[in-house]
């Protein structure tokens, strides 16, 4: 329950009951994971999907006692809000086939391999987890795979939602309950969006949305508030964001524009010295070729990002590139054929993915908190 003296959850919530409608999935990944896991998802009933109309979320509250709400700033970072909102909401909800044919293919399956594993090192059967920027739902069968009993998904764009709900409606094996929302957990109290009884949380994870929380101050401090204040002590804080060790590292070689065929990342000016005043705002565009289109973006400064977040109790457990991620968990966990049926690796340990895809998964990090 929630407690208002302390601002903060004390139980673990009732689950909330929902009403699965028309199909839509990923056959093949649901077969994987039905094989895998067996009788165990036939034993639990499926579980139907609510969601408020952004209409409904309540506009942001007045400064709470400790200060990490402040009233919205005029022109608070809401251009660029917009700008992403309406480029996911663009975004085709595109079938196995047509993902299997991209020529970012290889990205694809290496990201949401990355993704699968902070998703199985992190969380625990039974767990309720939070998912922050869920766009489509495209983790929703990685969550499956963890054993957890509830997810709630928030994200800003509503199409994006709705996808996810139809995801979910179309998935065979339906052990977990969720709740998919519309809005800003980077402005707006988390209760505010969500049904206060969803909270506490086990595990809250933001994969490839935590930058745009670097917009402004406010966002981000709001951001890391609710996720501290909905996240169980003990609990993890997941998420993949951009490395800023190599956007320094490019932007101190002169660089203010830099990629491939398949991505790009573009500053506005050079900054060879690679520093910045601030901890927030330092946009750039990035372009991923058939997935995202000239976005802003916000660096993540990581050692100010982990100073920051110590203020919100959250402490940090790991932080890795993709790639040194990626071949630790080859070298010390039993994912090498998974790779491969993957098509990330050949049989023979070589990368099965281009060059140039490989390059845009390398500017990737994964980190992990843990609320103490
Ligand atoms: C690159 S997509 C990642 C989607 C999903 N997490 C995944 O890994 O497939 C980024 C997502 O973050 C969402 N997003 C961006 N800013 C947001 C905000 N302020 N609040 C909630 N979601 C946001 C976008 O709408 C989009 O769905």
């Amino acid at each position: 329950m929630y407690d208002p003296a302390r601002d903060t959850w004390q139980e673990s919530p009732p689950r909330p009951s929902s009403l699965p409608k028309k199909p839509n999935l990923d056959a093949e990944e649901e077969k994987a994971v039905d094989s895998k896991n067996g009788s165990k998802n036939e034993s639990k009933s499926g579980t139907p999907v609510s969601s408020r109309a952004p209409s409904e979320v309540p506009s942001i509250r007045d400064s709470s006692a400790d200060g990490s709400f402040s009233r919205k700033q005029e022109n608070g970072g809401e251009t660029d809000k917009y700008a992403v909102r309406q480029h996911y909401n663009s975004r085709p909800n595109n079938s196995t086939q047509e993902r299997k044919k991209s020529t970012i293919f290889g990205v694809r399956s290496f990201n949401n391999f990355v993704k699968s594993l902070l998703i199985d090192m992190y969380s625990r059967p039974h767990d309720v987890a939070l998912d922050l920027g869920c766009g489509k739902g495209g983790d929703l069968l990685k969550w499956l795979k963890a054993g957890i009993d509830g997810l709630i998904g928030v994200d800003i764009a509503d199409i994006s939602i709705e996808h996810a709900k139809d995801r979910f409606a179309h998935m065979r094996s339906k052990c977990f309950w969720v709740d998919f929302c519309v809005g800003d957990p980077f402005l707006d109290r988390l209760e505010d969006i969500v049904h206060p009884d969803a909270f506490p949380v086990d595990v809250v994870s933001c994969q490839f949305a935590f930058h745009y929380a670097f917009e402004t101050e406010e966002r981000l401090r709001n951001a890391l508030a609710n996720i501290s204040r909905v996240l169980k002590r003990g609990g993890k804080f997941i998420g993949t964001i951009p490395d800023s060790e190599q956007l320094v590292r490019n932007l101190k070689l002169g660089k203010k524009q830099w990629g491939n065929s398949i991505y790009r990342i573009s500053f506005e000016e050079a900054n060879p010295t690679g520093t910045f005043e601030t901890l927030w705002g330092n946009r750039y565009m990035f372009h991923l070729t058939e997935a995202v289109e000239d976005v802003p973006e916000y660096v993540v400064p990581f050692e100010g990002f982990v100073k920051l977040a110590q203020e919100y109790n959250l402490k940090l457990e790991r932080h890795q590139t993709f790639m040194k991620f990626f071949h630790q968990a080859v070298r010390d966990r039993d994912v090498k054929k998974v790779a491969e049926d993957s098509k990330i690796l050949n049989r023979d340990g070589t990368f099965a993915i281009g060059e140039e895809q490989l390059e845009a998964c390398a500017v990737y990090a994964v980190f992990a908190f843990e609320k103490v």
